[in-house]
């Protein structure tokens, strides 16, 4: 049986109550012998800040260096707000992704026909919604240099970011948007601004020289970040694989990811590169929500983003592409019995909170088994 290295970082928030449902499902994977998962936990965001003073440890990241997946639950909260810039709750996230080299995000948007009527847009819009935007995640504007702000001495103060971005950067990313897209229907957008940014005129160039070289089969279609905002909420089902930069794709995400009715109910993973040796790539896993202060500590969070980040995990990291489409399905399930956690709560259906949304998964699942 293969064994595998976790590492949970539940950070602030709403995350230690979700990820303590997929500790129960990941226990259940180990019991039943699917695979064995060896589990060890840490402290990231304003709870490592508490811990440590910084947002992440040494100890910690070399933990996350050496796992074969990162869970990772949200991070941040208005307790927080005044911290020192370095060591806010979100630097920890961000130092994650750049010192383990996660470049390429991959950030589904499914509507599950259960919950088509909680979308903002109408039904036929957003039913059977099965779109997947690829964001470079390691580069561009959160991390270029110079990033600064100076006082000008004139009662004025100057402040600057970097959008900067390499050809390899452009290319690595384009590379897993056109093979996931190969796997589904074929489709890639590439969203830039080349029609007032160098880093757009760039990005264009390398993925449609990448397209014609190695990935002709698939239908290349280049579109303005800002059209592709637009296009979302037009039409949404014209899109299969978006594939963008690090900021546009942090906003374009969280667009599409609202089209499918609840922020609640989402999954990402982070990746790397493919080792050379031992074709496995580093990768961290989370739910798209954010912390949720607001309902932490309540027991009313909406599991299955953490749960479904897991289904990813088997995925794209431990080659039980079987099981996550198991545990996709039992949540499903969960959802088509009426059950609702208040963040997709309607009218005749049943309201449960997080224990029991990560109970009623588990079950469907063990019946999945057989
Ligand atoms: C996201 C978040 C992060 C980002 C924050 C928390 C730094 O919004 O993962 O989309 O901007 O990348
Ligand atoms: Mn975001």
């Amino acid at each position: 049986m293969a064994t595998f290295k976790l590492l949970l970082l539940p950070g602030d928030g709403i995350g230690p109550e979700v990820m303590a449902e997929l500790k129960a499902i990941v226990d259940w994977f180990t019991a039943k012998g699917v695979a064995s998962f060896e589990v060890e936990e840490g402290l990231v965001g304003g709870a490592a800040y508490e811990a440590h003073g910084q947002s992440i440890s040494e100890a910690d990241m070399s933990r996350a260096q050496s796992a074969d997946a990162v869970m990772f639950g949200a991070v941040g909260g208005p307790k927080w707000d005044g911290v020192p810039y370095d060591k806010r709750p979100e630097a920890g996230l961000l130092r994650l992704r750049k010192d383990l080299a996660l470049y390429a995000n991959l950030r589904p948007a499914i509507c599950y026909p259960a919950l088509a009527d909680a979308s903002a847009l109408k039904r036929e819009l957003v039913d059977g919604l099965d779109m997947l935007i690829v964001r470079e995640l390691t580069g561009g504007v959160y991390f270029g240099e110079p990033k600064t702000i100076t006082d000008l001495g004139n009662g004025q103060k100057r402040a600057i970011d970097t959008q900067v971005y390499d050809t390899y950067e452009i290319e690595r990313v384009s590379r897993v948007a056109f093979e996931l897209a190969r796997t589904r229907r074929n489709m890639v957008h590439s969203a830039e601004k080349r029609n007032v940014m160098k880093s757009g005129v760039l990005w264009h160039e390398v993925v449609s020289a990448l397209h014609r070289e190695s990935y002709a089969d698939v239908e290349l279609n280049h579109i303005l970040a800002d059209n592709c905002a637009m296009q979302l909420v037009r039409r949404p089902k014209q899109f299969d694989v978006i594939v963008t930069d690090n900021l546009f794709g942090d906003i374009l995400s969280d667009v599409a990811a609202m089209l499918t009715g609840s922020l609640g109910m989402l999954p990402s993973a982070s990746l790397g590169a493919a080792d050379e040796s031992t074709g496995r790539r580093k990768a961290l896993y989370e739910p798209v929500h954010g912390s949720a202060p607001d309902i932490a500590g309540k027991g009313l969070a909406n599991p299955i983003a953490m749960i479904a980040s897991f289904a990813m995990a088997l995925r794209y990291s431990f080659e039980l592409k079987d099981w996550a489409s198991r545990l996709d399905q039992a949540i499903a399930a969960s959802l088509e019995k009426n059950l609702r956690t208040a963040d997709i709560m309607q009218d005749g259906m049943i309201q449960i909170g997080t224990a029991e949304m990560g109970k009623s998964i588990l079950n469907e699942l063990e019946r999945l088994a057989g």
